[in-house]
């Protein structure tokens, strides 16, 4: 699409149902559902909603034929940069293996042989795919480089794709350095960051038995915090663990997985709770890494019925893992986590966009992005309602039709 499309006005009207996720509006709770709704986009911005019957002449028009229309999902947790695939370790884990995360440095040898190409190509690839299911925000990781070299490509390339990129050079430590772990994290705090830093908004570490205790995370986020990197991270995913309580004493915006938690995790994530009733401290849920682990899933009633804000997203990568689809997250995490379809729709959406601090994505209301999906459905119930079909009919990312 030319710089020119994007510029002029698109309404799209005849909506059946309109997902705003503007609480207090319509019908729907934190929906913010609208019957018979119309969205008039400016400039790639949502510049009015309102009445079908009301909507403004535009220079063009797109009729959604009574279908359900949302705001574009926002995948708030993705590792797209990496080479190769581990469909033999999914197999031997079908069969009865479990997963360790010992996986991780197979892809860091691929990723470390591969070119830069080879690595764009795959984002690309990834990206495209998740466009295609009704992602339009998606952040990338870092991760599978881990020496400085490696790290600042993955960065510089995930940057080509997204602004939301995050420096997880603390994901496990190398081989090379198995037996040094305190100077992997003095390499990592040092000349990684420095070199990261410059294409990173966000650091994470996985916090876990196996990769880093609850000290060498603090000292790596807390080194990231200094350089202005705002924090995540991967807490709580293979075992009960101090990830959970450290990312909400980092003020982190997020703390990913959330699958062993104790009444003490949720208490501290709800202490965070906001005078607008949303946590500081999101818990983003990861179903397809307990999907393809076959592990029991992350309690979100728990979490909701704390009133812990609760983001849904897929953790894209070749190991635990492998989909890009945000619908079947959303399809896993009602059938398997107890949430209802609205709850499981608002965190695929505006969920991911409180996990990634943004107030401009995931939701449709005057000044938002214009990234909606047009459902092949009704009513976004569909979504998990018909798991497996493809309900995506057509996507529009910053107000330009994909
Ligand atoms: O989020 N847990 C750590 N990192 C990834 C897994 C990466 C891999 O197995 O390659 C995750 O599940
Ligand atoms: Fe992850």
């Amino acid at each position: 699409m030319s710089a020119r499309s994007e510029l002029a006005s698109l309404v799209v009207h005849n909506i059946g149902e309109l997902v705003t996720n503007v609480a207090g509006t319509g019908a729907g709770g934190p929906l913010g559902l609208r019957r018979r709704a119309a969205v008039l986009i400016e400039q790639g911005e949502v510049v009015w909603v309102g009445p079908t019957g009301d909507a403004p002449a535009a220079d063009r028009r797109i009729d959604a034929g009574g279908a359900a229309v949302l705001p574009g999902f926002v995948d708030s947790h993705a590792h797209l940069v990496f080479a190769g695939d581990r469909a033999a370790e999914f197999a031997a884990r079908m069969a009865g293996q479990p997963y360790t995360g010992g996986g991780i440095r197979t892809t860091v040898g691929a990723t470390r042989a591969a070119s830069d190409e080879e690595l764009r190509a795959t984002v690309r690839r990834l990206r495209a795919e998740a466009l295609r299911q009704g992602t339009t925000t998606i952040e990338i990781k870092s991760g599978y480089g881990l020496t400085v070299a490696d790290e600042a490509r993955s960065l510089r390339i995930a940057a080509e794709f997204s602004r939301e990129t995050t420096f997880l050079g603390a994901h496990v430590v190398p081989t090379e350095y198995a037996d040094r772990p305190d100077e992997y994290v003095g390499l990592v705090c040092g000349p990684m960051l420095a070199a990261a830093a410059p294409y990173a908004r966000w650091i994470d570490v996985f916090c876990e038995r196996g990769a880093f205790d609850a000290d060498h995370a603090r000292t790596i986020l807390a080194c990231g915090q200094a350089l202005g990197l705002g924090v995540r991270v991967h807490a709580n995913q293979l075992g009960p663990g101090p990830g959970v309580r450290l990312g909400v004493e980092l003020g982190a915006a997020s703390v990913d997985h959330c699958t062993h938690l104790t009444e003490a995790d949720i208490e501290a994530l709800a202490s965070t709770r906001m005078a607008d009733g949303q946590t500081a401290t999101v818990a983003t849920l990861l179903p397809g890494a307990e999907f393809s682990t076959r592990s029991p899933y992350p309690q979100a009633r728990r979490l909701l019925d704390a009133g812990v804000t609760v983001a849904l997203a897929t953790d894209c990568n070749p190991g635990s893992s492998y989909t890009s689809s945000m619908p079947f997250c959303i399809a896993l995490a009602v059938r398997e986590m107890g949430m209802t379809p609205a709850e499981a729709v608002w965190a695929a959406t505006a969920g991911g966009a409180r996990a990634l601090r943004r107030d401009d994505i995931g939701v449709l209301r005057p000044g938002a992005r214009a990234d909606l999906i047009i459902l092949d459905a009704p009513s976004h119930l569909h979504l998990a309602y018909r798991p497996g079909v493809p309900l995506i009919r057509q996507v529009l990312h910053n107000g330009v039709p994909r």
